[in-house]
């Protein structure tokens, strides 16, 4: 393991750091190429790095870090299917999920390729069938609502999608998405809908995760109980098993699970243990994303992570946007303290793109030792965050601006918004734009005492209405919000957040931080439902709240 904070370029940035006054005002006056010099293309991406708190030297120096650390190596290691994933001792390939027909990787003798295409042709037709109508529920009916079940990476990346898509999807076919366990997310996701249209994706990397497994069961008890009841089909074993057959399809790396299930394996798309749940929505897991907008935008999507991937395997590091903004976050992180990143896109149809961030990266990074077990050696794992402006101008921009914490934002918006526009929506959308602009503009220069008090303001409102300025932003615009410019978007994250686990020398592919819940969940189950002794093995503290709960629970 490299410790980071050992290499030369470390001792450098502290140097750097410590007789650094960032000044993005004066940066800019004094140099009026900055904006240019600063700014990255990848792919259709555009991204502005200039309002960051760097200089020529110190983004040189984070490049050379990138060296001292061995990114360039870590990355082909990934890229050609080495076991980085040491502590599942898997290979990390969820690159290989985009590459193009016909591509070759072969990774213990056996080309990978050919097998996610084999898979992508299946979920294809499949889509195909459900969106042409030809694929019929169990009374005949063509399918209208398709339910994805599933959580965390079999949820949130899908979901996500599809909101940033809706303008791709047909009239007349939607997807809905439940994940909680609390039984109130299935029922309302499904209080509306007609059984005998209706179809169920059940995503599940492992197959075993109680959530997903609890609300498939509800999900087919619903199904079999409304069409039971409404005489749609017989009360048999053979009738009810030809119905799940027509309502349930599956997306799983346990195939065999997928069966005892009772969902027919000629309906499960498969996936394999190289790709991370958080890093699944480009394999069958985007089962329901396809189906939405079809197998050629999905195509698309698939072509536009490619795209991101080729630039982060081959640009040099001042190039590289994934790795500079991956380089940038250790430098906010690790020499600015910073604790949180906030993420805000000004555009609607990605409402769901902070929430998706928070697994890929929190889950990735939010690490205390080194892939070897070690103790980290400087704080790693930012807290992403957002909501897209302008709604989060009236909620929490005021501490972005004047708050005392430092907090490094993205805003991301594109030229064209997606839906045709209507009579008089350019002026609208030119107001949602202005904003973009005017906030990272706001954030880099703040406001002066003396333009304050230029304005006229009584001297006592002078200090409560500075603004400091220096507050650091990247800004990534993009044509539009098409399949392609997603997929770009979510290539560009994974590959910030690889570069980032690479510095700190972490293993950004494993997660056993969510297992000791699971576990301790299941112990305390029992003890809600009457059993002593399972409740006298508890501590004082939750034995009080079981015992508010069962006090005041009703029915
Ligand atoms: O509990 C965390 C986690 O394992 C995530 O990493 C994963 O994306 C999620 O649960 C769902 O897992 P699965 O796809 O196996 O149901």
């Amino acid at each position: 393991m490299i410790d980071p904070t050992k290499t030369d370029a470390w001792a450098t940035l502290s140097d750097l750091y410590e007789g650094f006054t960032p000044d993005l005002r004066g940066w800019f006056e004094a140099d009026p190429g900055r904006a240019r010099e600063f700014t990255r293309t990848a792919g259709d991406l555009y991204v502005d790095l200039s309002k960051n708190l760097v200089n020529h030297a110190i983004l040189d120096t984070l490049c050379r870090l990138a060296d001292e650390v061995g990114l360039g190596e870590r990355r082909d290691a990934m890229l050609r299917g080495d076991r980085i994933n040491v502590t599942e001792d898997r290979a990390v390939l969820h690159t290989a999920l985009r590459r193009p027909r016909g591509d070759v990787l072969e990774v213990d003798g056996h080309d990978v390729v050919a097998d996610v295409h084999e898979v992508l042709d299946r979920v294809y037709a499949f889509a195909d069938q459900v969106r042409s109508g030809e694929w019929t529920g169990v009374t005949g009916e063509s399918i209208t609502t398709v339910v994805n079940i599933g959580i965390g990476g079999s949820h949130l990346g899908s979901v996500m999608v599809y909101e940033a898509l809706l303008p791709y999807k047909p009239e007349g076919l939607e997807c809905r998405f439940v994940s909680n366990v609390d039984p109130s997310d299935i029922y309302e996701k499904t209080v509306d809908l007609d059984p005998t249209r209706t179809l169920f994706i059940v995503a599940s990397k492992t197959f075993t995760t109680l959530e997903t497994i609890t609300n498939a069961r509800l999900a087919r008890e619903w199904l079999l109980t409304g069409l039971v009841e409404s005489g749609a089909i017989e009360d048999t074993d053979a009738a009810r098993a030809e119905a799940i057959a027509k309502h349930f399809v599956a997306v799983s790396t346990a195939l065999d699970k997928v069966a005892e299930f009772g969902i027919d394996p000629a309906n499960a798309f498969g996936f394999w243990d190289w790709v991370g749940g958080r890093y699944s929505v480009d394999s069958a897991v985007g089962t329901a994303i396809a189906v939405a907008i079809g197998p050629d935008n999905f195509a698309d999507f698939l072509a536009g992570f490619h795209a991101i991937d080729e630039h982060f395997a081959s640009a040099p590091w001042k190039e590289n946007v994934p790795a500079l903004m991956g380089l940038l976050n250790i430098w906010y992180t690790d020499f600015f303290n910073c604790r949180s990143h906030a993420v805000l896109p000004y555009a609607q149809y990605l409402h769901r793109f902070p929430a998706y961030l928070q697994q890929l990266t929190m889950e990735s990074n939010g690490k205390s030792v080194q892939a070897d077990g070690d103790p980290v050696t400087t704080a790693t794992g930012e807290v992403f965050w957002g909501e897209p402006g302008t709604n989060g101008q009236h909620a929490f921009y005021q501490l972005l601006h004047q708050g005392t914490q430092l907090i490094p934002a993205d805003f991301i918006a594109v030229a064209t918004p997606t839906r045709a526009l209507r009579d008089g929506d350019q002026d609208v959308y030119e107001l949602l734009l202005a904003n973009f602009f005017a906030q990272t503009k706001a954030l880099a220069f703040g406001k002066t005492a003396a333009e304050v008090r230029a304005d006229g303001v009584a001297e006592e409102l002078v200090s409560a209405k500075v603004f400091s300025g220096n507050r650091p932003s990247t800004s990534i615009m993009a044509p539009a919000l098409t399949p392609s410019v997603v997929g770009q978007l979510i290539a560009l994250y994974e590959h910030i957040t690889f570069v980032e686990g690479v510095v700190w020398g972490i293993n950004s592919f494993d997660q056993w931080g969510v297992e000791l819940g699971k576990v301790l969940a299941k112990q305390i189950t029992p003890a809600l439902s009457g059993d002593e002794a399972a409740f006298a093995e508890l501590d004082p503290s939750t034995q009080g709240l079981i015992s508010y709960y069962e006090s005041h629970r009703e029915g």
